[in-house]
């Protein structure tokens, strides 16, 4: 039998119940009411399961988009309840019989790869739109063991950081190797060794400059945030301050800022480009792409349909690409990169589990200065005691 502890759901029943309490403006829509904390019933540990005690969790945005319900209504078409969270560091309390990567004691992260298809990428997220997926954002998880990750706690990061990382590293990843491979189709590096690349506002996108940083290239991170800005500039990589083209809200505005991306990157553009937000970002991303380049993303969070001239695309041989997250493989590989490339920096909060709500909702004011942590456990084990900040 499992035993029974508090995690935090969302209820299609909670989105209708606030929608309503806002008169359906979603400006107001506070979704700080919607996750809700309830108990959930742990599945018994099966011979390739792993008993976890959850320590930490960052805040990510598709629990944001299913409390607002903006993408699908993923709480409706599971059922009427979703359990959300899927990025965690936690601490090994039991394995099954035929588990033989990780012991008790042993501090792990998740990746959330729900149902890869045959080439190892994921159609389904786990905790999201995997059916039948509980996710972490509680006090202990039971998962297979193949969802799971050693956690690399000798990287040079602190506790908080690694926390940080298991979603949004591997997104970010993904997305380089994809961006950078499918420049190199075009332009191979015999003809050209160093790139521009830009990222607009976003953890995933700071995780994607940091490897364009990391491997020579010249880095800009184009940030409404003035102190995600400045983190990004202690490691090389120069700030743009999206504000100042007021969020590219008109066509002068996208104007203003292509002419800037000439300036500065001498007459060259941006080879690549990780957008993340679509909206009015995409056309931004698209002015300031060189002959050649590309423009990745894996997040539609300001909208999902982009319009462009495909014959000025074609003309500029520009590509657009489309990732999801990372395979399974990636994910380890991109683990191998903790500390060395991502070193990220984190909302200068660490919230409490009874606050993940209120972290959830300060996500998406968009107020924090850094990845959003939430400390689980009170009492953390030894084994992390030497990173803890
Ligand atoms: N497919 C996948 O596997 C995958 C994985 C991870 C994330 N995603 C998706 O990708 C998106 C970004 O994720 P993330 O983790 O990077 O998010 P994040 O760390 O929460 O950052 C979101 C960023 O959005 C920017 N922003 C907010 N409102 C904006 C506006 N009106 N105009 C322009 N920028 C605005 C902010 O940047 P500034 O204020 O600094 O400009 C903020 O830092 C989300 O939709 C998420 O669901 C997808």
């Amino acid at each position: 039998m499992g035993s029974s502890v508090r995690a935090y759901a969302i209820r299609a029943e909670g989105i209708a119940a606030e929608r309503e309490r806002v008169s359906g403006d979603m400006n107001k829509f506070d979704i700080a009411r919607v996750i809700e904390l309830s108990d959930l019933e742990l599945r018994a540990v099966g011979p390739r399961d792993v008993h976890m005690r959850i320590l930490a969790v960052s805040a990510e945005h598709n629990v944001d988009h299913a409390a607002l319900a903006d993408t699908a209504n993923i709480a409706e078409a599971r059922g009427g309840k979703i359990y959300p969270g899927n990025s965690a560091l936690g601490e090994v309390l039991a394995v099954g019989a035929e588990v033989t990567r990780f012991r008790p004691g042993d501090i792990v992260i998740t990746h959330c790869n729900g149902e890869p298809d045959s080439f190892g990428f994921p159609s389904r997220i786990w905790a999201y739109d995997q059916p039948e997926s509980i996710g972490w954002y509680g006090e202990e998880a039971v998962v297979g063991e193949w969802q799971l990750i050693p956690a690399p706690l000798e990287c040079g990061l602190n506790l908080w950081e690694i926390a940080a990382l298991p979603l949004r590293a591997p997104t970010a990843y993904h997305l380089w190797r994809r961006a950078l491979g499918i420049f190199r189709i075009k332009v191979p590096r015999e003809r050209r060794a160093r790139l521009n690349v830009l990222g607009f506002g976003g953890g995933v996108s700071e995780l994607f400059l940091m490897l364009a940083q990391a491997e020579g290239h010249r880095a800009f991170f184009c940030s409404g945030s003035p102190a995600r800005r400045e983190a990004l500039e202690k490691l090389g990589i120069q700030g743009i301050d999206q504000k100042a083209f007021n969020r590219f809200a008109t066509q002068d505005d996208v104007r203003a800022f292509r002419t800037e991306i000439r300036k500065i990157t001498d007459g060259e553009d941006m080879h690549l480009v990780c957008d993340m937000l679509r909206g009015p970002v995409f056309s931004a991303g698209i002015a300031a792409c060189a002959r050649e380049g590309v423009n990745v993303s894996a997040g539609w969070q300001l909208s999902r349909v982009v319009d462009y001239n495909s014959a000025t695309l074609s003309v500029k041989q520009i590509t657009l690409d489309h990732t999801h997250y990372e395979t399974i493989t990636g994910c380890n590989a991109a683990t191998e990169l903790y500390g060395s490339v991502f070193r990220p920096a984190i909302h200068k909060e660490i919230y409490s589990f009874e606050d993940l709500p209120r972290c959830m909702r300060e996500m998406h004011e968009n107020t924090q200065t850094g990845i959003p942590i939430v400390r689980i456990a009170t009492d953390l084990p030894k084994a992390v005691s030497g990173i803890v900040p």
